[in-house]
C-alpha cells in the first residue's frame, strides 16, 4: 500500500471516526485509491456508509481477532489506507494489531486538559505494539475540534510540543457541519481541512 495510517485514542469520542471518513473523503477527492477499514465492533464507519448507500471509496469491516494481518493484503498496491479504531481503553488487542502494522498513528485530540491527559496512555499501547515491529510506528497529534480564536487551540499545542509530542501543522475545527455529518455524505466546505491533513500525512511518509 502506498500508505496506511491509523486513528486511534484511548477514549471513545474523540472524533475518530468523523476523522476518518472526512479524512478517506478529501484523499479520494484528491484522486487517491482510498480504503477505510473501520476495526471498530461498533461498526459506526460501517453504518455511515451504508446510511447513505455507500462511501465513494472502498470500506471493510475487520472486526477479526487480528485485523493487522489482513491489512497485510494490500502490501505493494497504490493504496491509501485509512483505519478507523475502537478506543483503546477497550479494546486494547483490536488496536494493538493495528499499531503493528500501519505506518502512521494519528491521535486526535481536542485541546482540552483531560483529553490531553487522557490520550498520555496511548504511549503504553504504541509500547506493546512496537514489541512485534522493526521500526517505531510513526505517531503524530492531530488537535481536533479547536475553537477558532479561542485561547485553548494555540496554549495546548504549544504545551503538547513543549512535552515532546509531534502536534501536526493541520489542525480540524470544532465545526456544526462535523458534529451533523453522520449518516450523510459530507458537505464541501468540510473538507478542506482534511485536504490538508490527508497532504501533510503524505507529505511526512514521503509518498505526495
Ligand atoms: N471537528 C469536530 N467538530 C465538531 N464535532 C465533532 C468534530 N469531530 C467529531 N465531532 C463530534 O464528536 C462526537 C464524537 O465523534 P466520533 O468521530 O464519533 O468519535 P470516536 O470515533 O472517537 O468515538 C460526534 O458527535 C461527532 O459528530
Ligand atoms: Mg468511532
Amino acid at each position: 500500500m502506498k500508505l496506511s495510517i491509523a486513528l486511534a485514542n484511548t477514549k471513545p469520542g474523540t472524533s475518530k471516526t468523523t476523522s476518518s471518513v472526512m479524512l478517506a473523503y478529501a484523499l479520494h477527492g484528491a484522486g487517491h485509491d482510498v480504503l477505510l477499514a473501520d476495526t471498530d465492533p461498533a461498526a459506526s464507519a460501517l453504518e455511515w456508509s451504508d446510511a447513505i448507500g455507500g462511501f465513494p471509496f472502498d470500506v471493510i469491516g475487520l472486526s477479526a481477532q487480528n485485523p493487522g494481518t489482513k491489512l497485510s493484503a494490500y502490501a505493494g498496491s497504490d493504496t491509501v489506507v485509512i483505519v478507523d479504531t475502537p478506543q483503546a481503553e477497550d479494546h486494547g488487542r483490536t488496536v494493538r494489531s493495528i499499531l503493528r502494522v500501519v505506518d502512521e498513528l494519528v491521535i486526535p485530540v481536542a485541546p482540552s486538559t483531560i483529553e490531553v491527559e487522557r490520550t498520555s496512555a496511548m504511549a503504553e499501547v504504541i509500547g506493546e505494539a512496537e514489541e512485534n515491529r522493526e521500526r517505531p510506528v510513526r505517531t503524530s497529534l492531530l488537535l481536533t475540534r479547536v475553537v477558532a480564536s479561542a485561547r485553548s487551540g494555540p496554549e495546548v499545542r504549544e504545551a503538547l510540543h513543549g512535552a515532546g509530542y509531534d502536534v501536526l501543522t493541520s489542525e480540524i475545527p470544532r465545526w456544526e457541519t462535523y458534529s451533523m455529518a453522520y449518516g450523510a455524505a459530507p458537505e464541501k466546505s468540510a473538507l478542506p481541512p482534511f485536504e490538508k491533513l490527508g497532504n501533510e500525512l503524505l507529505e511526512r511518509a514521503g509518498a505526495a
